[in-house]
């Protein structure tokens, strides 16, 4: 690509269609925004500086919404994409190079076609525009060439006679326009139609009429063309997006069992040599290291997952790490930057919230850990709970090296339990316990000789049904 690239991302629309109060392009498919993966793929042919989403129907959600610094203009009444692009003439600062233009709607785009697109527009005059036949054009501005193959024209579905209706080529609302060209003649678009909008694709005719003709680059694949503008289009899209996915990573090393059942995001990154069981779902951002295995039916988003852990089944984690080695679940949940340990050990019904476990410390049945700093191979029993919230705040618990945490131990915090000591089962622990110290917090067993039998010669017969 030698010419400068300046990208158009038209956004601004409410997408009738969709039947939503929130704008079409911030409905999510694959695990992202409709708008988010649109811009990915810009990225690959320009910077995030050279790139302009024109916004109007929750405008300020829409900007919130993406992470990359590429420029926004404003469209605040929705005369037509033609008007859209126009919205973003300052803020392109075009004079000369390419202007890509690009419906915001389209996530399937792979950047390899963008490319293509910017080198077929380079060695044309007035630029290229991307084609594709589709067995049903309906709702599409179909695509009328002239003699020499080259684009005559687009015309709209409502605008078109019987003829053009037969057209299955269609426009899939990817352009790249000589930039000086184009705002050249950009005042040219009337809203002369039924619909009364400033079409964009009018500018096909306007420039061949200036003789700067348009050729068009014919896509195969049409399923990558897509539009999203109902949601039955977005799980087609979403659908695509996942199958995607789980190829890409597979071919990166990854076993997948039963690759139709997973559900996972496409900014998710997995290492080599790990395993999937089927029925996972991994999202938002989470990354998972070499060798581990993810349990059938867990749920990860935002995670951090180390080399070589196992993840059991139905395990629930957000925002959380997991660190080489260790093992969680089955049927464990993790929230708020939990953090265990190399090593470490999570069992089944234990929930960890903003707590963290250290290296080879076990927790390994019916727990609660919120709030806590266990440091390492300490053994928390079962059933302990930390009581870290009494109404009002919430209190920290913190848990010594090689500490062992007797059965049943209620934690009240705030409280810290000393290197290696001991809380007795069943105990409850209001005080802090020094390191190597025995802390029992329960009452003293009593034992009363013959009562049992006492009670029962005393006791009143049962009645029996007769
Ligand atoms: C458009 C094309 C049509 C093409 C189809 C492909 C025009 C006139 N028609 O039709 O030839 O086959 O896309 O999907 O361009 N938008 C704005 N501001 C507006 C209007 C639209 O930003 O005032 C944005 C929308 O948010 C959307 C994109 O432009 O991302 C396309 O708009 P949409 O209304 O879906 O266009 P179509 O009628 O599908
Ligand atoms: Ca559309």
């Amino acid at each position: 690509m030698k010419k400068q690239v300046t990208i158009v991302i038209l956004a601004a629309g409410l997408g009738t269609r969709m039947r939503s109060k929130k704008a079409k392009v911030l409905h999510e498919a694959g695990g992202d925004t409709l708008l988010n993966h649109i811009i990915r793929a810009a990225l690959e042919v320009a910077p995030a500086e050279h790139i302009v989403a024109v916004v109007g129907h929750q405008a300020e959600q829409v900007r919130a919404s993406v992470t990359e610094p590429i420029r926004f203009a404003e469209q605040t009444e929705q005369k037509g994409t033609g008007h859209a692009v126009e919205c973003a003439r300052s803020q392109a600062q075009t004079a000369s190079g390419l202007l890509l233009v690009l419906n915001g709607d389209g996530p399937l785009l792979r950047a390899e076609t963008l490319r293509r697109l910017v080198e077929a527009a380079e060695s044309s005059d007035g630029g290229a525009i991307v084609t594709t036949k589709v067995s049903d054009p309906s709702g599409y501005g179909r695509v009328v060439r002239d003699a020499n193959g080259l684009v005559a024209a687009i015309v709209e579905q409502k605008a078109a006679n019987e003829e053009q209706l037969k057209i299955r080529e269609i426009n899939p609302g990817l352009y790249c326009f000589d930039a000086g060209l184009f705002w050249k003649y950009l005042d040219e678009v009337t809203p002369n139609n039924a619909a009364k909008e400033y079409y964009l694709t009018d500018m096909i005719e306007i420039l061949r009429r200036h003789v700067h003709p348009v050729s068009p680059m014919l896509v195969e694949d049409e399923s990558e063309l897509l539009g999203i503008n109902t949601r039955v289009e977005l799980a087609a899209a979403d659908k695509i997006l996942r199958a995607r996915k789980t190829r890409e990573l597979m071919l990166g090393g990854v076993t997948i069992e039963n690759p139709d059942s997973v559900t996972i995001d496409v900014q998710v990154r997995v290492e080599a040599d790990s395993l999937i069981e089927a029925n996972v779902q991994l999202r938002g951002r989470t990354h998972i290291g070499t060798g581990c295995r993810i349990g059938t039916g867990s749920v990860l988003r935002s995670c951090e997952i180390g080399d070589d852990v196992t993840i059991l089944p139905y395990v629930v984690a957000e925002a959380s790490t997991v660190r080489a080695k260790a093992s969680v679940g089955p049927f464990s949940r993790l929230r708020m930057n939990a953090d265990a340990d190399e090593g470490s050990y999570i069992g089944n019904f234990v929930e960890l919230k903003k707590t963290k476990l250290g290296r080879g410390s076990k927790a390994s049945h019916l727990t609660y850990l919120g709030d806590a700093t266990v440091g390492e191979n300490a053994n928390i029993g079962a059933g302990t709970i930390t009581c870290n919230y009494d109404g009002q705040k919430k209190h920290q618990t913190t848990i010594g090296d090689g500490a062992f945490v007797g059965s049943n131990s209620t934690l009240v915090a705030p409280v810290t339990i000393g290197d290696g000591a001991y809380t007795a089962a069943g105990s409850v622990i209001t005080k802090n316990v020094t390191e190597d110290a025995l802390a029992i917090g329960r009452a003293r067993q009593e034992e009363k000789q013959g009562w049992a039998r006492r009670r029962r010669q005393t006791a009143q017969p049962v009645l029996t049904k007769t």
